[in-house]
């Protein structure tokens, strides 16, 4: 009996160690130590020996038992170990591979020039407003000192809507309507940044819709050279210290006196070149002091109150400041174009 059990033993190990997956690993368990299995049915025959040898088989069938458990355990843990290293090494990430690249966007580069402009102004105690880009006929001729048939309505090509509504043709009325707001006794200093429609055939320099910011700054004993001063403060942030302004008469029905401004050329600082068409200077805005009549028509006293008002393009700004030659480029969404201002 012990050769027996010795010859099972020695079987088992050698089964446990060339086997090579779980599965006949398990049908060795069951062929050896299960309930049918060898070392079990050699112990059943123990009730023949005699009472000496059987605490002697008895020690020695355990001691076989134990020694095959572990030899299938250990074995059933190398299997596994192995498995999983298989398993890992098949669904292995390559992080060499290149990774798809994303489209980083940015703000646009109108957004940015008029939140510089924003800024700087908000710097000098400005507010910012906003009006509606629906506009009544009222606000946005009548009370600029522009009535019915006034023949300067004609600078603006307008869209209407109905007799009465349009689409605003600059942000001038945010002037009348905040100067309302403020009832007649309190100093308005605001700017207004937002859209303007015209009936122009797009080109170069034209654009059907385009952007514009209106400042207005009325107060007892605002002046003209308070307005120069202003005007002189924001060319110089926005295109360099070393430029200078220069202001022409001109016309607006809603200012008077009224006024162009022109700043000195980057190129050539005043001496004539391509750029400024060889005159020198470069046309950056509109501005005057605030007719009287605009300021009565919102409530204000024109014999206490004055004030300034200038309306801007910041699309032209923007293609002063970065060389840009057509106005259509930014409308048309082009992200080589978009892209090139992301950091500027
Ligand atoms: N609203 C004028 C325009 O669109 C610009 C302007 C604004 C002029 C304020 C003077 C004062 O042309």
């Amino acid at each position: 009996m012990k050769e027996q059990l010795e010859a099972i033993q020695q079987e088992a190990l050698e089964k446990i160690n060339t086997v090579d997956n779980l599965k006949e690993l398990q049908e060795i368990r069951v062929a050896y130590l299960g309930k049918k299995g060898s070392l079990t049915s050699v112990l059943r025959g123990m009730g023949q020996l005699s009472k000496e040898e059987r605490p002697i088989v008895g020690e020695m069938a355990n001691r076989i038992r134990e020694a095959i458990t572990a030899s299938l355990d250990e074995k059933k843990e190398a299997l596994e170990k192995e498995a999983l290293e298989k398993q890992l090494e098949a669904e292995a990430i390559d992080i060499t591979l290149p990774g798809r690249p994303t489209n980083v966007g940015g703000p646009h580069l109108l957004t940015k020039i008029v939140e510089e402009i924003e800024d700087l102004f908000i710097g000098m105690g400005y507010e910012v407003r906003e009006g509606p880009e629906v506009e009544t006929d009222y606000f946005n001729f009548e009370a600029l000192n522009l009535p019915k048939d006034h023949p300067a309505r004609d600078m603006q090509d307008s869209f209407y809507i109905t007799n009465e509504l349009l689409l605003r043709t600059h942000t001038s009325p945010v002037q009348a309507r905040t100067m309302r707001k403020y009832g007649g006794n309190q100093p308005v200093k605001m700017i207004c940044p937002g859209k303007v429609y015209r009936r122009d055939t797009d080109d170069a320099t034209h654009s059907h819709q385009f952007t514009q910011i209106e400042g207005l700054y009325v107060d007892k004993h605002v002046r003209m050279s308070d307005l120069k001063g202003t005007l002189d403060r924001f060319a110089k942030k926005m295109f360099g210290e070393e430029r200078k302004i220069r202001l022409r008469p001109s016309f607006f029905p809603f200012t008077e006196p009224s006024v162009e401004m022109d700043i000195s050329c980057k190129v050539c600082h005043g001496d004539g070149c391509s750029v400024c068409k060889q005159t020198g200077w470069i046309e950056i805005l509109g501005a005057g002091m605030v007719h009287p009549n605009v300021l009565e028509m919102a409530g204000y006293d024109s014999n206490e109150y004055t004030g300034f008002a200038f309306g801007m393009g910041p699309e032209r700004i923007a293609m002063l400041k970065y060389g840009i030659n057509d106005i259509r480029h930014f409308y048309t969404n082009d992200r080589r174009f978009l892209k090139q201002y992301h950091q500027a």
